[in-house]
């Protein structure tokens, strides 16, 4: 089954001090997600925002809230993410073991959003397996979590093909330096979510540059 083309603008590189407009502004121009960058300062040594900014994100927002768990514990703060608007909620595998990741998916499910396992660029697709039947949607990410702005590295798409493998049929998301020169090898390599911060929000038409990623995209299926 082939998953629509979905683009993700990242808010991470948004003006917070308009953050309302920012999200009108990309919606206005095609956006098919927002994806927000949640970080803890322990998983990635970045800090963001939590629930109270995605709720408030949420209330403006008429498209799907994408939200991407860079922490080092998404037990603890799962649920609060979906009572504030998360439809999809994805957090990283390199912290499965921490818990119990199964069930913290399944949790995702029954709550109604769509669950998630993202892989930093040096963790194999192998990781991903025990997991395959609770997950609705897998982030390969394409830099190393933590900052947007970051050069695109094209060896993590053999991981795409190895997803599939293994059975999984869900939605294949990539996050990191996606823009129109390296969209196209993504959706080559059967991604169909495509996160782009810079891309999106650096640019000086947001609307073109949105239907410019998703006519790459598309011709490159
Ligand atoms: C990085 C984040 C990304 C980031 C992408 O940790 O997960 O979503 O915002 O930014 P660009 O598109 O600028 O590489
Ligand atoms: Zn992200």
């Amino acid at each position: 089954m082939e998953h629509p083309i979905r683009i993700a603008p990242s808010l991470l590189a948004a003006d917070f001090s308009r953050l309302g407009d920012e999200v009108r502004s990309v919606e206005a121009g095609g956006a098919d997600w927002l994806h927000l960058d949640v970080m803890d300062g322990h998983f990635v040594p970045n800090l963001t925002f939590g629930p109270f900014v995605c709720q408030a994100i949420d209330k403006v927002a008429a498209q799907p809230l994408d939200v991407h768990l860079m922490i080092t514990d998404p037990w603890q703060y799962a649920d609060a993410f979906l009572d504030a608007g998360a439809d999809c909620l994805t957090f990283h595998v390199e912290v499965a073991a921490k818990g119990d990741a199964r069930a913290l998916l399944r949790r995702i499910r029954a709550r109604g959003a769509k669950a998630g396992l993202s892989l930093q660029p040096d963790t194999p697709a192998e990781a991903l397996r025990p997991f395959v039947g609770e997950l609705d949607l897998v982030l390969v990410m394409s830099v190393f979590a933590g900052f947007g702005g970051q050069k695109f590295m094209p060896e993590v798409l053999t991981k795409v093909p190895a997803i599939r493998a293994m059975g999984f049929d869900g939605e294949v998301a990539i996050d990191g330096g996606i823009g129109p020169s390296t969209i196209a090898a993504a959706a080559k390599a059967g991604v169909n979510v495509f996160v782009a911060g810079t891309a999106v929000f650096g640019a000086s038409d947001r609307a073109a540059r949105i239907a410019e990623l998703r006519a790459l995209a598309a011709a490159a299926r």
